[in-house]
């Protein structure tokens, strides 16, 4: 069901401000130059994200899809004139193909069919192409169980994933997977109030050794032949 924000307006807003540290430390720890490559950012909220790509990485183009089709319109509104494209979608749009870098932060845990996405994800990259996910929310860090469990409902989640039965699907898409954490220096103390876990340590433990940074190439000897 498309929906307008993924939370609310103000909920989004204030979200996308609190990753910001989290999308620098994505770029502090990926292997790759994303100068003049073309970037698609699954799940892309209101656009941030890619705006720093764009202003930072000098990407050539970036596009970003989400079902909340309120937080698309705000990410057209702020991409200015930067060559960034956006579409209200719950999977890869039609005709957006070719990528040479693929991102996502905080996304699998939402998804139904984790190898569908794996499947999209491979065919739309060129060969050699990477997409790195950041996956928090999985069955081994236990404040985002605790999470998982209060918000099952509300959001829709599927079962909490095991990390080891996602790295399983997208090999089996035909990705060479790799895992990292990833180069955070400090977490902003502001913001975790609202959660209702008011536990700086556990917030450390949580960023600096359970946010995982997953990195999944489509090599250029990779196969589809695995994909059904
Ligand atoms: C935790 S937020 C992260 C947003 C953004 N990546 C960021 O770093 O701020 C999860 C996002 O995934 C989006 N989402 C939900 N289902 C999705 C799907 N099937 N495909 C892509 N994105 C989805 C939500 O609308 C929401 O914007």
């Amino acid at each position: 069901m498309i929906q307008t924000y993924w939370q609310d307006a103000a909920r989004d807003e204030a979200m996308q401000d609190e990753h910001a540290f989290i999308w620098r430390a994505m770029l502090e720890t990926i292997d790759i130059d994303l100068a003049g490559r073309r970037v698609l950012d699954a799940g892309c909220n209101r656009g941030g994200f890619l705006r720093l790509l764009a202003d930072r990485r000098g990407i050539t183009e970036g596009f970003g899809y989400d079902p909340a089709s309120g937080a698309i319109e705000d990410a057209r509104q702020l991409a200015g004139q930067r060559p960034l494209h956006f579409e209200a979608a719950d999977t890869i749009p039609g005709g957006w193909c070719d990528f040479d870098a693929a991102f996502s932060h905080e996304v699998l845990y939402l998804l139904h069919d984790l190898s569908a996405h794996a499947r999209a994800m491979f065919a739309a990259l060129v060969p050699g192409g990477v997409y790195y996910a950041v996956m928090g929310v999985h069955a081994s860090s236990p404040l985002m169980a605790e999470w998982h469990r209060a918000n099952l409902e509300e959001l829709h989640l599927p079962e909490l994933y095991d990390i080891d039965e996602v790295i399983a699907v997208f090999e089996a898409a035909a990705f060479h997977a790799a895992a990292a954490r990833l180069a955070i220096r400090f977490v902003p103390t502001a913001g975790h109030g609202h959660h209702g876990q008011d536990r700086l340590l556990d917030w450390l433990d949580y960023y600096y050794d359970k946010k995982l940074l997953l990195r999944f190439s489509r090599t250029a000897e990779s196969s589809a032949s695995a994909t059904p």
